[in-house]
């Protein structure tokens, strides 16, 4: 069992990167904001509140999208290992993943931080915007998303931190030159 979080802000590669990994390790990728979007596709009472509060760059509130996710974990009992995507986005979250992996005998295995730099995130949610048809990927809500993740994402480095989690990704270049560095930053930890 090999858990990885792909932590980062929005545009810094967490998606591009797990579908990546899902080959390379066969893990199962979870994405909350994937899992939301889905919801709202489906016209769920979670997607109806997920609708607005996506638009506008804020979060979900913790209780849902820690249920969320849990009822999405039970569904794979023989998973190799999960990728958290998006998830956690802030402290409580990541202590609420600790809480129902130790409850499943598992744990967080590294926590993978993407940095890029802000004027290159803008750049690449703007481009993305112009086809992803997402309803946050316009400037006025990657702005906001960009403060939400300062103010409440950003102290969740500081939990895994702690831990000894924390592996500090550079993000700039290409996608393969990223990739590369996630898998050292792996075969040290599993070595
Ligand atoms: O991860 P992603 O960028 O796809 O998330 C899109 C949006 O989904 C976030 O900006 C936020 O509104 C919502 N979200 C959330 N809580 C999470 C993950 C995503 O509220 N843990
Ligand atoms: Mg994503």
């Amino acid at each position: 069992m090999f858990n990885i979080v792909i932590f980062g802000a929005p545009g810094s590669g967490k998606g591009t990167q797990s579908d990546f990994l899902v080959k390379k390790y066969n893990l199962v990728h979870l994405s909350t904001g994937d899992l939301l979007r889905a919801e709202i596709a489906a016209k769920s009472e979670l997607g109806k509140i997920a609708e607005g509060l996506i638009a506008k760059g804020e979060f979900v509130p913790d209780n849902l999208i820690i249920d969320l996710l849990a009822g999405t974990i039970d569904k794979y009992p023989s998973a190799n290992g999960f990728i958290f995507d998006g998830f956690p986005r802030t402290v409580v979250q990541a202590g609420a993943l600790d809480k129902m992996l130790s409850e499943r005998s598992m744990q967080v295995n590294i926590m993978l931080n993407i940095a890029v730099d802000n004027d290159e995130l803008v750049a690449r949610l703007l481009n993305r915007g112009k086809t992803s048809g997402r309803s946050d990927d316009n400037l006025e809500t990657i702005q906001q998303r960009l403060k939400t993740y300062e103010e409440k994402t950003m102290p969740v480095i500081d939990f895994y931190d702690k831990q000894g989690k924390n592996n500090p990704i550079a993000g700039m270049g290409t996608m393969e030159d990223v990739f590369d560095r996630i898998c050292q930053a792996i075969d040290k930890v599993n070595a």
